[in-house]
């Protein structure tokens, strides 16, 4: 795979997403200033110990997240052919926030009016340039319609054809090209016939019948066995070399994002701590990797620490409160690297994301040059 350079397909800057927890009467920061940038034709994975911010992050880039406050600053600009779009355009006139020190202390915003614009700025997009697969697909299919009927009408749509004769037999091409078995059989299925692999099959066909420009995947093989896991992988694989689509690749499974990804985002507590190359951030002997990428990838590639699916091993220590979230580095408290040098900048203030190599960023005090 190259390494990923050249024209973005999909820049987000300054994301943040919070939601109000009554219980604490304090703020969630679901996604606290994420910054990704994603290049045409390219696969970026995305990894982060669970509740990270990663789906948060993808759901709030395409407008999908609905409650309040939800998504309050950022920007995600997505490239058109030739015209870059800000997806999130406009929605900063309906967000107002009071900072004191820094910190958003209240947030006061126009729900109705944030979600009719972010509605007219996803509408041209969602589902037909970018299209998303997730976790659960018996849960995102439509229960009731058979899986052609779903995938013909994402023909009709969002491309040309829309005969539906011709619609009909695009759908059982893309059925045979996800290799679904019996095409013409599982056509007249509901999701809830087929099993999950097939039901993952099926959801990959329609989100490529229409043709996207941008595939996110939202841990798109968890939950399915070893070897139907390893075929979808296989799968994504294929397309990604026949059609070139970008992809955002969210996983678990590092062995899963390994073979997948060009880029790798690592995120930890709302923010991304470390970017860059693929062949960089998952090289082991690469000591300008941040600590906790070090941590959470230490014991994958050797069989024996980890366990039978390769799934990340876990850290010591709590994971980052993401309601408390300290002033200075989030990962502070579970960071073995840390040394007197830095020790007391690493509490006072938050390393900003600083190239290491080529392409390559990491929030780090101990990377950066003085450190
Ligand atoms: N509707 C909500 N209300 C309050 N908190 C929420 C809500 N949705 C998500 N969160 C919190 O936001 C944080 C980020 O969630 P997110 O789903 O993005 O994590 P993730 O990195 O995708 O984790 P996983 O690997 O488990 O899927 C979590 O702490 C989660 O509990
Ligand atoms: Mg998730």
């Amino acid at each position: 795979m190259s390494a990923s350079s050249g024209p973005l397909l999909l820049q987000i800057r300054d994301l943040r997403t919070y939601f109000y927890s009554q219980a604490k009467q304090a703020f969630v920061r679901a996604v606290d200033g994420v910054d990704l940038a994603v290049f045409k034709g390219s696969t970026l994975g995305i990894v982060g110990e669970s509740g990270s911010g990663k789906s948060i992050t993808m759901l709030s880039s395409i407008g999908l997240v609905t409650s309040a406050p939800g998504v309050i600053t950022g920007s995600v600009i997505f490239q058109d052919g030739d015209k870059p779009v800000n997806l999130l355009g406009g929605l900063p006139d309906y967000v107002y926030l009071e900072i004191t020190d820094g910190r958003i202390m209240a947030v006061h915003k126009q729900q109705p009016q944030w979600m009719t614009r972010v509605r007219q700025n996803l509408k041209p997009y969602r589902g037909n340039n970018i299209a998303m697969i997730f976790q659960n697909p018996k849960a995102a299919m439509h229960p009731y319609q058979t899986i052609g009927a779903q995938i013909m009408e994402a023909i009709q749509l969002h491309t040309d054809i829309k005969d539906k004769v011709a619609a009909r037999q695009m759908a059982l091409n893309w059925l045979d090209r996800v290799q679904m078995d019996s095409p013409r059989l599982r056509f007249d299925n509901h999701p809830h016939g087929l099993s999950g692999g097939m039901c993952q099959r099926a959801m990959i066909a329609m989100a490529l019948a229409a043709q996207p420009s941008l595939l996110i995947a939202d841990e798109p093989t968890t939950g399915l066995d070893a070897t139907i896991q390893s075929k979808i992988v296989d799968l994504l694989l294929e397309l990604r070399q026949d059609l070139g689509i970008t992809t955002i690749l969210i996983s678990h499974d590092i062995s899963v994002i390994k073979r997948l990804s060009d880029d790798v985002a690592v995120m930890y507590g709302g923010r991304v701590m470390e970017t860059g190359p693929a062949a960089l951030v998952l090289d082991e002997r690469n000591e300008q990797r941040h600590p906790y990428t070090h941590a959470l990838l230490a014991s994958t590639p050797r069989r024996a620490n980890a366990n039978a699916q390769g799934y990340l091993p876990a850290i010591k220590g709590e994971v980052c409160d993401n309601i408390n979230i300290p002033a200075g580095c989030r990962f502070l408290s579970r960071c073995h690297a840390i040394n007197d040098r830095v020790r007391d900048r690493c509490r006072r203030m938050e390393p900003e994301l600083t190239v290491v190599a080529p392409g390559h960023q990491v929030r780090c005090w101990l990377r950066q040059e003085d450190g």
